[in-house]
């Protein structure tokens, strides 16, 4: 198998960065501290805008997945990999590593990728995946090293994609279905409009199995609900006055849909 030190590159210079004790460092000796929590930051930019998802809803969708609303598909993906036996796979747009963390119960490396601190804090602790702030637009990873990559509702460049997983390998999507938090959609919006089909349309992703979740839950407290709202983009998207009207919901009844697409990368 080849080695981990052998996968990234750093992102100043594009050199290989090899893992010391406690930092990442090139040829060229740029270093990158390994943070106390155990991830590392490798994201460079001038910008000193705070880039990734909020914390709030980080926090927001830390205590949903805890409470186990999307085990479901955490056990669909664990499957999945499971049958592919990969040596290297990456998690582009990780969060708090709820999938990464348990897919990495088992023989395959996992790095996780993510711009929020927030969430990589989350993440890292006591994990044996390789955590980095890094964008998955442009990832520190090189050229066609990855078995296979996975992407969970995150914006995903598919050259980049083609770029990092070598030939053969696989990339696995997870998208909402059309129908996916339809009721807290329903309790925010007069017209509720079902989710477009996210399926890859490129030559080189042959897309070879496709799983469908459908899952009706219910939730009984009011700060469940607002978890479940504030992970979401609809946090952002809704009317004050239909917001406050939620707040008044104590049970709410949603679907859960999420399609699952795994392709061969030729
Ligand atoms: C909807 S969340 C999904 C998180 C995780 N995959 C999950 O399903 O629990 C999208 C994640 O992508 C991250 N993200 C968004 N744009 C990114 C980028 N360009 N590079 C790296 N991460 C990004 C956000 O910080 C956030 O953690």
């Amino acid at each position: 198998m080849i080695k981990l030190s052998i996968m990234f590159k750093c992102p100043h210079c594009n050199a290989q960065l090899t893992q010391n004790e406690h930092t990442w460092v090139c040829l060229n000796k740029h270093s990158f501290d390994i943070s106390k929590q155990g991830y590392t930051n490798l994201f460079v930019s001038n910008s000193t805008r705070t880039l990734g998802d909020h914390p709030d809803m980080i926090k927001a969708r830390h205590m949903f997945l805890e409470a186990g609303h999307y085990a479901f598909l955490r056990d669909a993906l664990i499957e999945i990999f499971d049958q592919l036996k990969l040596n290297y796979c990456v998690d582009l747009g990780c969060g708090e590593g709820y999938y990464t963390n348990a897919l990495a119960k088992s023989q395959t490396q996992w790095i996780g990728l993510d711009l929020s601190k927030a969430a990589l804090k989350i993440a890292s602790k006591s994990s044996s995946v390789k955590y980095f702030c890094a964008s998955i637009a442009e990832t520190p990873l090189l050229d066609k090293r990855m078995d296979g990559a996975l992407c969970i509702f995150a914006p995903y460049n598919i050259d980049e994609v083609y770029r990092i997983v070598k030939a053969d390998g696989y990339f696995v999507t997870v998208n909402p279905g059309p129908r996916h938090l339809y009721g807290l959609k329903e309790a925010l919006y007069e017209e509720v409009r079902l989710n477009p089909s996210n399926t890859i349309d490129d030559p080189r992703f042959h897309l070879t199995e496709t799983e469908t979740l459908n899952v009706t839950i219910q939730l009984n407290n009011s700060e469940m609900i607002q978890n479940l709202l504030t992970m979401t983009p609809y946090r952002f998207k809704t009317s004050p006055v239909a917001l406050e009207r939620l707040k008044l919901n104590d049970t709410l009844e949603t679907e859960l849909s999420f399609i699952i697409e795994l392709y061969q990368i030729h």
